[in-house]
């Protein structure tokens, strides 16, 4: 399988270094051999109809931080490559934007439309025109899979669509975020305010430089609007959720929850059809309570009960799990061979 590589940071370079490390065991477990044919970021693109060699791609990004500086590189845009490189399957991981999409929903967009399967961890085109793009995959008669875009490595869509495929999944609730479950953990823990845990957060490289984002719940938001419609085959937007960040939780409103034995937690839900982001009270024995930068979501089901799954939300490595696993699924089907 030929692969266009568009996105070359975090978890574009997560990608590679996992198909350096897996590349013996997916050819003897599956008779896999992926190929990466194409690797774009924003400064250009680098070209190898017989696979590009990835550890020397990764020696110079992590050297320079520019695809342009690999030897060949030519600035060919992401969207050029796409549509004028040969390949089956394309791997989008640019980066998220909840206003427009963009870059990813056009490179989505245009993939599918000359016939490649896609696979993304890039949340905000799913938030904002999920509708558009299963439409146009099954027009096209490609697969789209997005794995990784919520929960990170843990398997939510597959579990409830694959393994409990007989189950109705009556309501999803979880935390989706690893940053502000750090956060709400330390000041819980240490009794510190928001402001200075925030800091601490920053100066571990756990929060962002502008972590508005995370702590005002929005990625959240994105991430309960992705696992409804491919859980429960709706077409929510994220103009749907109704959301409510972390910023206004003192360690007044902690301490008293905790001497009734309760934590607070930054919860994404949908239940009754309705889709909310907001700081709830969990039980300190509930499974919901998991600290640090851990995730965790639970299916209300009708035959399983709850069934509750923890894991790691982020990564470049975790995340790559989850994309790998949606690109073995497309070559397993039969599909971009
Ligand atoms: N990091 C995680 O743990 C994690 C987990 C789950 C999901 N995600 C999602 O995965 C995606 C990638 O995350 P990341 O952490 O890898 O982001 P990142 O480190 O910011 O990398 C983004 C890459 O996309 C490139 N890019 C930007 N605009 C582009 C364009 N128009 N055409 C081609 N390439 C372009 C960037 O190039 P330049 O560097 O040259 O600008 C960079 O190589 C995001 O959507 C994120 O939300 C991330």
């Amino acid at each position: 399988m030929r692969i266009n590589l568009v996105g070359f940071g975090v978890i574009g370079k997560g990608f590679a270094k996992t198909l350096i490390m897996k590349r013996d065991w997916l050819k003897a477990r599956y008779g896999f051999e992926p190929s990466v044919v194409s690797i774009s970021d924003i400064t250009g693109t680098l070209v190898n109809p017989d696979g590009i060699d990835l550890s020397a791609t990764l020696e110079t990004v992590n050297r320079t931080g520019r695809i342009i500086d690999c030897p060949g590189a030519t600035v060919m845009q992401s969207l050029d490559a796409i549509r004028g490189v040969d390949a089956e399957l394309m791997v989008e991981v640019t980066p998220t934007n909840v206003k427009t999409g963009e870059p990813g929903l056009s490179h989505m967009l245009a993939a599918m439309d000359v016939g490649k399967h896609v696979v993304t961890s890039n949340k905000g085109p799913l938030a904002l025109a999920y509708k558009k793009l299963r439409a146009t995959a099954e027009k096209k008669g490609v697969q789209f899979k997005f794995e990784s875009s919520a929960g990170g490595a843990m398997p939510l869509i597959n579990l409830a669509n694959e393994v409990l495929s007989g189950d109705e999944i009556i309501s999803i609730k979880g935390i989706l975020n690893g940053t502000t479950n750090f956060i709400l953990t330390k000041m819980t823990k240490e009794g510190t305010d928001f402001e200075t845990t925030l800091k601490e957060a920053q100066e571990l490289g756990i929060a962002e430089t502008d972590p508005s984002y995370d702590i005002s719940g929005s990625d959240t938001a994105s991430k309960l609007v992705i696992l409804t419609n491919a859980i429960l085959g709706r077409e929510a937007t994220y103009s749907d959720v109704s959301v409510q960040g972390i910023t206004k939780i003192t360690p007044e409103a902690i301490a008293l929850a905790k001497e009734e034995g309760f934590v607070i937690k930054l919860i994404g839900e949908v239940e009754d059809g309705s889709l909310s982001v907001a700081p709830k009270l969990v039980p300190e024995n509930h499974p919901l309570n998991v600290d640090g930068t851990l995730n965790v979501a639970s299916f209300t089901t009708d035959l399983a009960g709850d069934v509750t799954i923890v894991g790691r939300g982020a990564g470049a490595i975790e995340t790559n799990s989850a994309i790998l696993s949606d690109i073995l699924s497309i070559y397993r089907s039969g599909a971009g061979r």
